[in-house]
């Protein structure tokens, strides 16, 4: 059966990488995850690919001078899968160089606001601080501008008068938790109707 490859990169608890994982098994998708890597040692989220039996690799950023050499790494063990998309759910690098030209078009990203609102680090601390009314989650794709790319999907979240930081946060993660499996399956239906149709032409 023709599947649908990827790649997850995290630098942490990795609950976007689980949620994603149980919903591709769930669903019995034809989705595969190749390969989970890390920029950080010990991140949970190594473990949590191991318990699914997902490869797994941390490739520390602060083993490299610069991030070029960090990113020909990380390139050298995603090269080494026919990859249709790599997913950042909570990488906290910037991608630049030659792994954005590589996989152009096939890295997406999750970003816990409604982009382009709240660029940048502690998005939901940003929104709840500012008093907006409304925020919520975004996968876009990532290019040279941090939380910059086109926009794929968002789903909001309200922020009510009894919202803390702290329930406003836990609130828009459970909505990343189901927004980025949707994500990731829409495009691996897309790309695989693609294949059919070329086939059937
Ligand atoms: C999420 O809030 C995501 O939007 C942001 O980093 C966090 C990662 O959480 N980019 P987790 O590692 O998936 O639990």
């Amino acid at each position: 059966m023709e599947m649908f490859n990827i790649a997850v990169l995290g630098s942490g608890r990795g609950s976007n990488f689980v949620a994603l994982a149980e919903y591709i098994k769930t669903k019995d998708l034809p989705i595969s995850i190749k390969v989970v890597i890390s920029n950080i040692d010990g991140a949970p989220i190594l473990r949590r690919a191991s318990e699914f039996g997902i490869n797994s690799r941390c490739i520390p950023h602060n083993k490299f001078t610069n991030r070029d050499d960090h990113e020909k790494e990380i390139l050298k063990e995603l090269t080494k899968y026919d990859l249709d998309l790599i997913v950042l759910a909570g990488y906290m690098r910037i991608i630049g160089g030659e792994f954005l030209s590589t996989f152009r078009n096939k890295i997406i990203n999750i970003h816990p606001s409604l982009l382009p609102a709240f660029k940048g680090l502690n998005a939901q601390k940003q929104a709840f601080e500012y008093g907006v009314k409304v925020t919520g989650a975004t996968v876009h794709l990532v290019t040279e501008e941090l939380d910059s790319g086109s926009i794929i999907d968002q789903e909001c979240v309200h922020i009510l008068g009894t919202d803390s930081l702290e329930t406003l946060t836990h609130k828009i993660l459970q909505v990343e938790h189901t927004l980025l499996p949707r994500v990731v399956e829409r495009l691996a239906e897309e790309k695989l109707q693609n294949e059919v149709n070329k086939g059937e032409n």
